[in-house]
């Protein structure tokens, strides 16, 4: 008989303690080595819920961290695998673990595209490739000597549409296209890692061929420039007193198209 309510005891004093619901939706927002554990509480969870998580990884015993809110950076060392659970407490009852989920730093963590800087040099263009900045707390100072990633440059003309686009592949920073016609060209690169798959295209860049043509009539047209300029804001400061008599400037009115776009010409050799 005391056998029976022993258990009967045992059961509820446990149904009490695990009522309160796991967090749920357990993930590792992580990009360039900065690493955010977050997760949802689940369904009636009280407010004032606090988070164990428990960070193991094969070698080392378990280590406890506490959040009362619903996320958690970490610092973890970058090669190793990871396993988290988050558990919630409240009072005196808390909840069964949640999922546990994996992750190893270097392989998972996403990796912002390369930053890429063009210059035209004649006949070709220069591409110049940056990683991004990894994480301080990672202790890595750079991601292109931590991985040796390859690069996949893409190119076309820029009147070519982008399904068209040729494909070289290099492992360095720094890379010519050469050979090419006169004119506007647009590149993009895809940094792709060996252990690591999720990294990403940088934007198409666009430009000339050859900037010393560009800057010579630029040279050639400074005078004419600073006379226009001269003129169009004459001319604006004309219509702009214009328009305010005429009431058409109620205090937000947009600029003539014009003005923005002589300056731009003026200001860009
Ligand atoms: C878990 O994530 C799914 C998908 O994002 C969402 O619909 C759901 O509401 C989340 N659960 C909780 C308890 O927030
Ligand atoms: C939760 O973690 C903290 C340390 O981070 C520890 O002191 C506490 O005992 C843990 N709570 C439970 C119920 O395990
Ligand atoms: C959450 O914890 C931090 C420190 O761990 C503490 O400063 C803060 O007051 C706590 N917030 C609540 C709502 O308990
Ligand atoms: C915490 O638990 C104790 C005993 O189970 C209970 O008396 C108390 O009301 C609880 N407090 C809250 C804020 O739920
Ligand atoms: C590209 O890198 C080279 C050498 O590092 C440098 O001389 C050149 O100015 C760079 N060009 C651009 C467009 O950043
Ligand atoms: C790519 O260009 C070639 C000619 O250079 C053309 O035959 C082909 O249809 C083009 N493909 C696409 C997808 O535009």
């Amino acid at each position: 008989m005391n056998c029976v309510l022993l258990i009967l005891y045992v059961t509820l004093l446990h149904s009490v303690l695990t009522s309160l619901p796991a967090p749920v939706n357990v993930s590792i927002d992580s990009h360039n080595f900065y690493h955010v554990l977050r997760w949802d509480p689940g369904p009636g969870t009280p407010p004032g819920t606090v988070y164990n998580i428990t960070q193991s990884r094969d070698d080392e015993k378990e280590e406890l961290l506490t959040s009362n809110t619903t996320s958690l950076d970490l610092l973890l060392d970058n090669m190793y695998e990871y396993h988290l659970t988050v558990q919630a407490f409240y009072n005196l009852t808390q909840s069964k673990k949640s999922k546990e989920i994996t992750f190893i730093p270097s392989v998972h963590t996403h990796i912002d595209p390369a930053e890429v800087s063009l210059s035209g040099c004649g006949n070709c263009i220069q591409v110049n490739i940056s990683m991004p900045e990894p994480y301080w707390g990672s202790g890595i100072q750079d991601l292109y000597d931590y991985y040796d990633p390859t690069f996949k440059l893409f190119w076309r003309k820029a009147t070519k549409k982008p399904l068209n686009s040729s494909v070289v592949e290099t492992h360095d920073k720094s890379y010519i296209l050469g050979n090419l016609e006169r004119g506007e060209y647009c590149v993009k690169v895809v940094t792709e890692i060996r252990i690591n798959r999720n990294t990403k295209a940088s934007a198409w860049k666009c430009t000339f061929t050859s900037p010393e043509e560009e800057q010579n009539t630029g040279f050639a047209a400074l005078g004419v420039g600073l006379t226009l300029m001269i003129v169009v804001v004459g001319a604006l400061m004309i219509s702009l007193s214009f328009l305010y008599y005429t009431g058409f400037l109620g205090g937000s009115a947009p600029r003539p198209h014009t003005d923005s776009r002589n300056n731009k010409d003026i200001l860009d050799f």
